[in-house]
């Protein structure tokens, strides 16, 4: 069979109807690359590197497990020192650094003030040009966070271990209601600004959020976007599912201006403005928190449509951002450092708030798209303001590249370091990057890893391994990754066969569980290799990623894409199951698919296919229908790329939609055997409907991939 999704293990009976219906997997339609030529890193940026100690990986083996994180915890400040590094007593939950208490906003700021206080924190950067860029010093972040900690505390009332969802654009606001929530040790969920309001809501729901922090408006494409429009949504798709948020409280884009259609509601809405006034120097002692108290959670789709909070660990994930952002970064106080990515994300909540912000680094945050009002000005941007760490995602790369590939050239760019995260990047676009943004003199890095593991787990040492294209690269030290296929047999280096990427050991970045399903997340991530599920010792324990990839015979990785329900959209996961729940509201639809369809830009992209009610006739009514429903329940992120409409969906017998015979139809691919099916007929009606009267020969499968998805 395929590889099934983490959601669905080989021995517990899916839950959802079309779980059996396994689609085809992103890693079965990644195209097929040829083995690529080295870069070796450049010389300039050796020199000054803070990783160039090649006995790290030894230092990082097996036989100094787990003892060697140790030193990641010394990258921090602790208000008392751990006793043990790690407690992996009862697997898979494991707690790193115990015995520690610390703060994660006074790792980020107190503890800097002293040397770097008058030093910027963010650059500022706002989508229109026309508005100047912001310093915000380490002191001014500082004194920020302070009130409006004392805001959170006094007026609203939060208390360490209460949560609160943030859903906010990417303006200073974000990061300092972030720390704020850190310093009183309450837990955060900050939910990607672009998401609707009925996502936000859902997620705030399963948080048990009562508090929702939002913003009037924001700039975006160069249009301002009524935001605080979307809390009453968000407010009533939370009651829905019986959570009340009763303190709905308002950021402002501009501090002299209310920017939404949408009043305040009296007795629910209140202005961070008039809650402020008065508060300035206002000082809020950082609580000291165990280090496995959870900082923060995010959501990520999963296979079942209802999305998982991601609990992230106070110690070990502020421990392992910190170090890795170092290491792999290259990232110091001295450095100006640009991460695109929005800080609703992981990306952004890892590389652009706490890592960065942990080892006092300049960080630029910019409030608006990448090639707005054209693709010159990410180098624009980086000119000004002397950034020398680039941080992008290969979607970012491959627009700004059709958009303006001379555009880098026009500009003085001096980058030592630039980093691609998110999804495979293609051999050409890596060249792009490398050569006419990094001009040859910046070393890149590809670094694989996922919402669930804090950081990066794959990536080249950037002064001590070569750049391959298309690779992610080697292990980071201490993570033990293993290549397995369905069996759970070693797949060695240099086979030349893809299987499920899995991690053999803890770390001090994974996850600690899923926000109120223990259960879950042991099911999702590690059951589907355990053998001895009674066993207390971690080597049973694999961590199953969700990611096909292959292992070259020089150890390096390449990542073909998600093996589950899982749609990466630019860069970002989507649960085809919560696609298909947004198209079921529609009520003309009876039967809802969605497929993942590689796409030039955005790597892949979801279509749907759906099937009507009886009596119901296709109109492109229905089709406007089904589209804002998805953009409504989930957000613009996940338009369809098209919605074909067909009389039946192909079947197992036992009633499964077979989402992967439909997939294979959208990507061109052989639909392979099909007699199985309870109704085969429908594949080629299908087919012809998609393709025309007349298809072309289908593209084979990709010849690393043959194997992967032709065991059903
Ligand atoms: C999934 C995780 C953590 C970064 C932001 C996305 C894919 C991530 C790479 C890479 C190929 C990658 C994987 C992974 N992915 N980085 N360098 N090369 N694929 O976080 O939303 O949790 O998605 O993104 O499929 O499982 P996420």
């Amino acid at each position: 069979m395929l590889p099934r999704g983490p959601d669905t293990p080989p021995n517990s009976p899916p839950p959802g109807p079309s779980e059996d219906g396994v689609a085809l997997s992103e890693a079965e339609i990644a195209v097929h690359w040829r083995e690529e030529e080295r870069y070796p890193p450049p010389p300039a940026f050796v020199a000054q590197a803070n990783l160039t100690d090649p006995t790290v990986t030894e230092r990082f083996s097996e036989p100094h497990f787990p003892e060697c994180f140790g030193a990641f915890g010394e990258l921090l400040t602790w208000d008392r020192r751990w006793r043990q590094v790690l407690d992996a007593s009862n697997p898979p939950f494991y707690r790193w650094f115990v015995g520690g208490l610390l703060n994660a906003s006074a790792n980020c700021l107190d503890r800097h003030l002293a040397k770097f206080g008058s030093k910027p924190a963010f650059l500022f950067v706002p989508e229109p040009e026309s508005e100047p860029t912001t310093a915000l010093t380490y002191e001014e972040l500082h004194a920020r966070v302070n009130e409006t900690a004392s805001v959170l505390r006094t007026d609203v009332g939060l208390r360490a271990g209460d949560r609160v969802t943030i859903h906010l654009p990417m303006t200073p606001e974000l990061p300092v209601t972030m720390l704020a929530c850190a310093r009183l040790g309450v837990v955060h969920s900050v939910v990607f600004g672009g998401f609707s309001g009925e996502a936000a809501g859902r997620r705030a729901a399963d948080s048990g959020s009562r508090v929702l922090v939002t913003m009037d408006g924001y700039y975006r494409n160069g249009r301002l976007l009524d935001h605080r429009s979307l809390a009453d949504a968000t407010v009533e798709s939370a009651r829905r599912e019986g959570q009340t948020i009763d303190t709905v409280l308002v950021w402002q884009r501009h501090p002299d201006r209310y920017l939404s259609a949408s009043p305040p509601v009296p007795g629910r809405d209140r202005l961070f403005a008039d809650l402020l006034r008065g508060r300035r120097g206002t000082r809020v002692p950082p609580v000291p928190m165990p280090a496995e108290a959870p900082l923060f959670l995010m959501y990520t789709s999963g296979t079942t449509g209802r999305p998982k909070g991601c609990q992230h660990a106070t110690g070990g994930y502020l421990a392992y951002v910190a170090a890795t952002a170092r290491w792999i970064l290259d990232l110091r106080p001295s450095d100006v450092y640009w991460c695109l990515a929005d800080i609703g994300w992981i990306t952004g909540h890892s590389y652009l708030v706490y890592g960065p912000l942990a080892l006092a680094a300049t960080s630029v945050l910019y409030e608006g798209v990448p090639t707005f009002p054209d693709a010159g000005r990410p180098w624009r941007i980086a000119e000004r303001l002397g950034v020398n760490i680039f941080h992008t995602s290969p979607t970012a790369i491959r627009q700004l590249r059709r958009l303006g590939p001379e555009a880098p050239a026009q500009h003085r760019l001096r980058f030592k370091a630039m980093t691609t995260v998110g999804e495979p990047i293609e051999p050409e676009a890596w060249r792009w990057y490398y050569t006419s943004v990094g001009r040859g003199a910046a070393v890149v890095t590809d670094t694989w890893w996922q919402t669930e593991t804090g950081g990066f787990l794959c990536s080249t040492k950037p002064a001590l391994d070569p750049m391959k294209p298309g690779s992610t690269g080697p292990a980071l030290p201490g993570i033990y990754p293993v290549i397995m296929d369905e069996n759970g047999r070693e797949i060695p280096a240099g086979a030349n066969r893809a299987g499920n990427l899995c991690i053999r050991n803890p770390w001090p970045g994974l996850m600690s569980t899923i926000w109120g399903d223990p259960e879950r997340f042991k099911r999702i991530y590690f059951e589907k290799y355990n053998r001895r599920p009674e066993s207390k010792d971690w080597r049973d324990w694999p961590y199953f990623a969700g990611d096909g990839a292959v292992q070259s015979a020089d150890g390096y990785y390449r990542i073909l894409g998600r093996v589950d329900d899982v749609i990466n959209v630019a860069g970002h996961r989507l649960g085809a199951k919560e696609i298909e729940s947004a198209c079921l509201t529609v009520p003309e639809i009876a039967e809802a698919a969605v497929v993942p369809v590689a796409d030039e830009l955005r790597g892949r992209v979801p279509e749907l296919y759906v099937t009507l009610r009886p009596g119901i006739v296709a109109r492109p009514e229905i089709e406007r229908k089904v589209v804002r429903a998805v953009e409504t329940e989930i957000g613009k992120i996940a338009r369809p790329r098209a919605v074909r409409f067909v009389s039946d969906m192909p079947k197992t017998r036992s009633g499964k939609i077979m989402r992967r015979v439909l997939a294979a139809i959208s990507n061109t691919l052989e639909v392979g055997d099909v007699s199985t099916l309870a109704n085969p007929e429908v594949v080629e009606q299908i087919r012809a409907q998609v393709r025309g009267a007349s298809p072309g020969p289908a593209r084979p499968p990709p010849d690393d991939l043959r194997e992967f998805g032709t065991t059903e």
